[in-house]
């Protein structure tokens, strides 16, 4: 059902049944829910390999989450979810496989792309990744003058910068600290320049990352790079092949770049760029890392996507997950979700959401192209606490808008603090309690007034309540619980895209800025003429130039 043709999302029986539901609901209380059921904080959780998920704090009853597994089954979002793991094309408007479990899959696995098991190519590019990543730890890949690699600098942007660059710093506690491992997305030269400003050319590798090979801010900064490289070495093109590694399906490119294709780390067009992390592009992750802790990091994924595939829904954390997005986002309005890791290492943890979530679900055409009626991916927002609670939490506790939140957090801290730093993290955790209580239950304007605040202040000191959280916790942020997040996330965001019937695979909305910005940049260089612009552009364009004294 999931596909061309199906019936219209809004016109099922099981989308009229939520509405009603909804209607029927009117104003759901937290406090009256637990207070109907005080078992509800225990009995509204699931567990999935090491993650503890409470969704107790969402407003919703069994009913509304049986009529949201009703929607999920009418939309046939099981059906699709098997497609993708067997292989088929369900990428419709690019014509390809979605495969990223194929990159964590056991290696006796059998999947097939158009006849051939790609498992074998996985863990090929694996092995010889973990090979390369050996070579350099332990200093046997010398670079071009015979010093040890030092410094690892990743270029490549989106799915080729975010992910590599949110896992080395989730998993810091881990990396070889003698190593300096840096990452340039922006095709602003300050990126480039501040990565190498302070580094030895010498002791210098630089992993080019792009699925295509083609991306003008990577290919920029990876020409930059190489010039500064051969710079500052005195170097001909033949220092390249010690100092440059590329990642990527495009070898004829990798080759025109002047990159040796025997380093060359493969990977697939049936791997999305947002969903390519745990694919060659995390190369630059593996050599700070080691190829064991990566390991562990795929074996966390390979849990997530074991439970997505065989748990029936009751249980099923990603599709519960989905739901309650579908819930917030379809039938209250919500435009927003925010996702709070507390953890200072999950810091580039939500940016690396972003893309997976709104470039997937950014869409308002169906499979069918036909413009959707209803809501589909919402703006995905959100930093570390503490720091956010001295920021936008006031918005959340006390503004106008729904914004349902994800609280990440964990047992203990990873790292060998010092004592007094460990404790610390009992601090952090009570806020982390705290922050979901409070947006629970708020505070009555009773319970305000009990306090003997002034009436006139009594409705600024009210806290309505009723924002909706999801609790994860586990004991500690391990190589294997930061995949098991990463498969978590990635299947919500393929269950809601199932339910809306949009293609979460492609992203045709990223195109004509890309194609416009090739075009202005004659003007702002040569003052061409260009043709087609519009009035505003084009005085910003004059603007520009005379600010640049041209
Ligand atoms: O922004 C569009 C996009 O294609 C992303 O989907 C992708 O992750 C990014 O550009 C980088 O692409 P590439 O890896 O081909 O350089």
């Amino acid at each position: 059902m999931n596909a061309v043709g199906r019936t219209r999302l809004n016109q099922t029986a099981e989308w009229t049944a939520l509405v009603k539901h909804r209607e029927q609901l009117g104003e759901v209380r937290l406090r009256e829910l637990f207070d109907a059921d005080p078992a509800r904080g225990t009995a509204y959780t699931l567990q999935v390999g090491d993650l503890h998920v409470d969704y107790s704090k969402h407003l919703v009853t069994d009913e509304t989450l049986a009529l949201l597994r009703d929607l999920a089954a009418a939309t046939d979002v099981f059906g699709l979810r098997d497609a993708m793991f067997r292989g088929e094309k369900i990428n419709t408007t690019e014509g390809r496989a979605v495969l990223h479990t194929a990159l964590r899959a056991p290696a006796d696995a059998v999947i097939e792309v158009d006849g051939e098991n790609v498992v074998p190519k996985v863990h090929a590019v694996l092995d010889k990744m973990a090979a390369f990543a050996e070579r350099v730890r332990t200093g046997e890949w010398t670079g071009h003058t015979g010093r040890r690699i030092k410094n690892v600098v990743n270029v490549g942007i989106g799915g080729s910068d975010l992910g590599p660059a949110m896992a080395h710093e989730a998993l810091r506690a881990y990396t070889d600290r003698d190593l300096t491992v840096r990452f340039v997305s922006n095709v602003d030269g300050a990126d480039l320049h501040e990565a190498v400003r302070d580094l030895d050319a010498a002791e210098t590798l630089f992993i080019i990352a792009s699925k295509t090979f083609t991306t003008i801010e990577t290919i920029t900064n990876a020409t930059s790079a190489r010039d500064w490289l051969l710079t500052e070495l005195r170097a001909d093109q033949s220092a390249v092949a010690k100092h440059f590694v590329a990642l990527s399906t495009n070898a004829e490119k990798v080759a025109d770049f002047g990159i040796d294709t025997a380093n060359m780390f493969e990977f697939w067009d049936w791997v999305g760029g947002r969903y390519s992390f745990d694919s060659a592009i995390g190369l630059s992750l593996m050599i700070a890392i080691g190829s064991d802790a990566f390991g562990e990091m795929l074996g966390g994924f390979r849990l997530v996507d074991e439970h997505f595939r065989t748990a029936p829904a009751e249980a099923n954390v990603p599709l519960l997950l989905g739901l309650l997005g579908v819930w917030y986002g379809n039938f209250h309005d919500a435009q927003a979700h925010a996702v709070l890791p507390y953890s200072h290492y999950l810091s580039k943890f939500t940016a690396y959401l972003q893309q997976l979530d709104m470039e997937s679900n950014g869409k308002s055409v169906d499979r069918d192209g036909r413009a959707v009626e209803w809501q589909t991916g919402p703006v995905v927002w959100g930093t570390p606490g503490t720091n956010g609670q001295h920021a936008y939490y006031q918005l959340i506790h006390q503004g106008t808008k729904l914004i349902p939140a994800d609280f990440i957090g964990f047992a203990e801290p990873v790292t060998d603090l010092r004592p007094g730093l460990v404790a610390q993290h009992d601090l952090l955790m009570a806020n982390f309690f705290a922050q979901t209580q409070a947006l629970a239950f708020g505070k009555t304007p009773e319970e305000v007034r009990a306090e003997g605040v002034p009436e006139e202040l009594v409705p600024h000191k009210t806290f309505r309540g009723n924002h909706p959280t999801t609790t994860v916790l586990a004991r500690a942020l391990t190589p294997s619980v930061l995949g098991q997040l990463i498969a978590l996330y990635e299947h919500k965001v393929f269950v809601q895209g199932a339910i809306w019937n949009i293609d979460s695979f492609d992203q045709w909305g990223v195109e004509l800025g890309k194609v416009l910005a090739k075009r202005v940049e004659p003007a702002l260089t040569e003052g061409a003429d260009v043709p087609g612009l519009d009035p505003s552009t084009k005085a910003l364009v004059a603007k520009y130039r005379e600010l640049r004294g041209r």
